[in-house]
């Protein structure tokens, strides 16, 4: 398989046997999600703008995508702009819209190089023409590539992808296409933003907060949780590879009862009874 170039730095042999390491400890989740945040809060405790905060976040970004992209994971979701960040000051918004298109400009040869695929989920129609033409541009090029698609939820809220789906399916059954009745989980789901992507397996939240903050509300049902206190410019492929290894841990259960393995001795034998 082709090496990864995106930082165009050589991948280190301890990483690569890390990357060994984690794959051959347990399973790499399908679908990472994560709400990237304190940018801000990182920027302020260098004594810098905001803004700094943002632009050192893209090289996160960059090296998350990367590990992710080496390690196998099929999807990657990154909260990049929520529907309630447009409250923000303008400038700071301006600031995010331009560092948007010129990391585009920058990246997206390498995704693409990469057989990385780019996709959007939210009100992509909110933002500036340039950008809007810049991220088509981006999606356009790299939409065969299949081996991890990295998805930036932009102008996104799980309440607004939520009351998208309610508006198309009460539209069929206006149309008299569909009867209320089969209206189910899965046709819930199919009308979401996320529609052809599994839900995720993990979600990631940096800077601390235990909070969703609006991010994938229906499609978390089960996810695994992992908050960490750094801040998402601190936050590397070492932080994510921590993330994993908690996640390895987990025991998911989805309700049922399913114990872990080294508890399945005796206690398995008293089920049978
Ligand atoms: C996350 O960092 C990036 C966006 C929400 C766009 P923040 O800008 O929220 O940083 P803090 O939380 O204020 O530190
Ligand atoms: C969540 O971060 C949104 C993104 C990371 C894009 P916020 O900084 O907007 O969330 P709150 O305000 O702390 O809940
Ligand atoms: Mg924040």
């Amino acid at each position: 398989m082709k090496e990864l170039t995106l930082t165009n730095t050589t991948q280190t042999a301890k990483d690569k046997e890390t990357q060994l390491l984690l794959k051959e400890n347990g399973e790499i989740p399908e679908h990472i999600a994560i709400i990237m945040d304190g940018n801000g809060r990182w920027a302020k405790s260098k004594g810098s703008i905001r803004l700094h905060g943002h632009k050192v976040g893209v090289d996160s970004v960059r090296d998350i995508t990367e590990a992710c992209a080496q390690l196998g994971v099929q999807y990657l979701t990154l909260y990049a702009f929520s529907t309630e960040n447009w409250g923000r000051p303008s400038a700071e918004v301006r600031g995010l819209m331009r560092l948007l298109v010129s990391s585009l400009r920058k990246e997206a040869d390498n995704l693409h190089e990469n057989n990385i695929q780019l996709a959007t989920i939210g009100q992509m129609d909110r933002f500036p023409q340039d950008c809007q033409q810049q991220l088509q541009e981006a999606i356009e090029l790299t939409k065969d590539n299949t081996r991890l698609q990295l998805c930036l939820a932009l102008s996104y809220s799980g309440r607004w992808d939520i009351t998208q789906a309610v508006k198309k399916i009460a539209n069929h059954v206006k149309e008299g296409r569909l009867d209320p009745e089969l209206i189910n989980d899965q046709m819930i789901s199919d009308h979401l933003s996320t529609a052809n992507i599994p839900d995720p397996d993990l979600i990631i939240r940096t800077s601390g907060e235990y909070r969703i903050s609006n991010f994938l509300l229906w499609q978390l049902a089960y996810s695994e949780l992992y908050i960490t206190q750094q801040y998402w410019p601190d936050f590397r492929r070492n932080e994510l590879y921590e993330a994993i290894t908690s996640y390895q841990k987990r025991d998911r259960r989805f309700g049922k009862i399913e114990l872990k393995k080294d508890e399945k001795g005796d206690s398995s034998r008293l089920l049978k009874k």
